[in-house]
């Protein structure tokens, strides 16, 4: 079965023209794993016991306290349906002015981009970093200066886990007045630090999974107030309905898996870095593989996004298939070229389309073993000195 997008659970793709060494046993580019039955099964019980299955209940209360806790200030929590969920919810607390434009990189998931017009906002795509694949703080300055009071919020996008520099984005936020969210999506490790709302998701694929989940980070109690009313029919301790909202929260059974799941993250986070060392080491030959900075070494992170020579991802992918290695262009050629966004608004992206003709996702995940690594280098080795 071959998979699209993110739903990479069940992934074991088997290439239609596949070579013998193909035919043993492709390489999944992800393996995700939750916290198994018996990990899950205490929290179960309570569940029986206390007959609260979703609405605030016990175990919600506890899994957001418990991600709060993992911040360096104090911080608040809202659990939310999933991480675009929190995205749309946290830009419509903002009360920004209807339709206006959100800048946001071109160099993300489609996620990022839906959560803005879902809020009643313009996306407005613009170009990333060359070397930290995220938005320049400098390059958003001068663009919100030269068009004052059209830009009404920023979405930075933390790459794959990376950390953009929030001191610098806090400071963004103070000059311009305009707000920022974090989208960080993928960075449950590195995210302690919530001056700015930020968004982390719990999707399965990612580093802390727990199926379909998220939540908004925010130091703003007032803020995350507003947001968790949005999550709930715009109820705010009364049956009365008193902002337009929706329905998107977690259950219980989910934060039964959430706090499995942070049981064992110390853990588990460990094991994700021993993993990608190995896999970093498997490649060491190879100086035209670049990491990205701190990637397994200082943040851990469920995915292994590296840049290759420019223009060669194709190329690369379609050889490492016919080994039997599965691979991920996880954004694609880059948001914006999605038909959905067609009509947006962009600057010129050349650092964009450089990375999406030569970044691609490897195999990686918390258990992946040294045959897989060796597999998954030798077909690259090979993919590259060919190439
Ligand atoms: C950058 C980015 N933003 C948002 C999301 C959406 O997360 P969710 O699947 O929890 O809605 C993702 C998902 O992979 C993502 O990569």
């Amino acid at each position: 079965m071959i998979l699209e997008g993110q739903g990479l659970a069940q992934a074991r793709a088997v290439p239609h023209e596949a070579s013998p060494a193909a035919m043993i046993a492709p390489v999944a580019v992800a393996r995700p794993r939750l916290p198994n039955a018996e990990a899950i099964l205490p929290y179960l019980h309570r569940i029986d016991a206390a007959r609260w299955y979703s609405n605030f209940g016990p175990l919600i209360n506890e899994l957001e306290q418990r991600l709060a806790d993992r911040f360096a200030r104090t911080t608040k929590v809202v659990t939310v349906a999933n991480a675009t969920q929190a995205l749309t919810l946290g830009l419509q607390a903002m009360d920004l002015m209807p339709g206006g434009y959100v800048v946001l990189p071109a160099w993300t998931f489609v996620a990022t981009a839906h959560a803005v017009i879902q809020a009643g906002l313009t996306p407005w795509f613009v170009d990333v970093d060359p070397v930290t694949w995220m938005l320049d703080v400098a390059e958003i300055e001068d663009l919100a200066l030269n068009l004052q009071g059209e830009v009404v919020a920023v979405i930075p996008v933390c790459a794959f886990g990376a950390m953009p520099d929030l001191d610098r984005w806090v400071a963004f936020r103070q000059a311009t007045g305009i707000p920022v969210l974090i989208d960080a999506a993928a960075a449950f490790d590195t995210l302690h630090d919530a001056r700015l709302p930020a968004v982390v998701s719990l999707h399965a694929t990612k580093v802390l999974g727990l199926g379909e989940g998220g939540y908004l980070a925010t130091e703003d109690a007032e803020f995350a107030g507003k947001v968790q009313q949005l999550t709930t029919f715009g109820f705010n301790g009364c049956r009365d309905s008193l902002i337009p909202a929706t329905n998107a929260k977690l259950s219980e059974y989910a934060a039964a898996i959430g706090l499995a799941a942070l049981d064992s993250w110390p853990a588990d986070r460990l094991r994700f870095l021993r993993t990608a060392q190995h896999l970093r080491i498997a490649l060491i030959g190879r100086p035209d593989v670049r990491f990205q900075e701190g990637w397994g070494t200082d943040w851990a992170t469920s995915v292994c996004s590296v840049a290759l020579p420019l223009g060669s991802a194709d190329q690369v992918a379609n050889s490492l298939r016919q080994d039997g290695v599965d691979t991920r262009q996880w954004w694609g050629r880059g948001c914006h070229t999605n038909r959905a966004f067609t009509d947006c608004r962009r600057e010129p992206l050349p650092v964009t389309q450089a990375l999406a003709s030569s970044v691609i996702g490897l195999p990686f995940s918390i258990d992946m073993d040294a045959h897989a690594i060796a597999r998954t280098a030798a077909a690259l080795d090979r993919a590259l000195s060919h190439g």
